[in-house]
């Protein structure tokens, strides 16, 4: 009796693992990121978002502090390496061409920024990145100090002091135009005869 309930079990364990594999491998599940978001994903990510939020991020007050050249440091990591997502000062208007092929959509901080979070929850954002969206993880490419450089920014950006405020204004995320090409360079290994 015992041993055909727990046979029963295994088999519908089975069958069910059976099933996802057969629902991914025939790419009944969209593959592409111009899909959007399945049932439940979007309910499921901020679930864990936040409760990763209420138990890791730093309750601690920002270690760098609050000065102009420390706003304008900021500024200048924002440009290096959000704008492409985040646009630039101003707003929705700057929607880069990463940004529009982005799933969900990376908020433009210029028109719909941050300065409501506690700066503990933009530093965790910024360190770890989000799970299930365009937002990376900077703990590879930015120190601590960076990140909380940058979360002093995104806090404080609707209330910029006139030297910061034009450092904001003169971001942009449009990428240069490319250089022209070089000469090709003279081969070195086989000597022109
Ligand atoms: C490749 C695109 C991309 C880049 C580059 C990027 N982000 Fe994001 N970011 C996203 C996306 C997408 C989201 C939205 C995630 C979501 O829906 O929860 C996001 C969310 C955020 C949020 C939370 C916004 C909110 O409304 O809660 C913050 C803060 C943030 N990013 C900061 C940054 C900073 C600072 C940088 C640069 C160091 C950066 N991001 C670079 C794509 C990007």
């Amino acid at each position: 009796m015992i041993k055909s309930f727990i046979l029963g079990i295994i088999v519908a364990i089975l069958a069910i693992a059976a099933s996802i594999y057969l629902v991914l491998a025939k790419g009944v599940i969209p593959a592409g990121a111009d899909s959007g978001p399945l049932p439940l994903e979007h309910w499921a990510s901020r679930l864990s978002l936040h409760a990763a939020l209420a138990s890791e991020a730093p309750k601690t007050p920002n270690p760098v502090a609050l000065t102009d050249a420390n706003l304008i440091a900021g500024i200048q990591l924002y440009g290096q390496h959000c704008a492409i997502c985040h646009g630039t000062a101003a707003g929705d208007a700057s929607t880069s061409p990463v940004a529009k092929g982005e799933y969900p959509k990376p908020p433009q901080l210029g028109t719909d920024g941050v300065e409501d979070d506690p700066e503990g929850v933009t530093y965790w954002k910024i360190d770890h990145g989000i799970r299930w969206t365009g937002m990376p993880s900077w703990k590879a490419t930015l120190s601590d100090q960076q990140m909380w450089t940058l979360a002093l920014f995104l806090k404080h950006m609707d209330k910029l002091s006139p030297a910061a405020e034009q450092a904001w204004q003169a971001v942009t995320n449009t990428p240069p135009a490319p250089a022209p090409s070089p000469a090709p360079p003279a081969s070195s290994s086989s000597p022109s005869s």
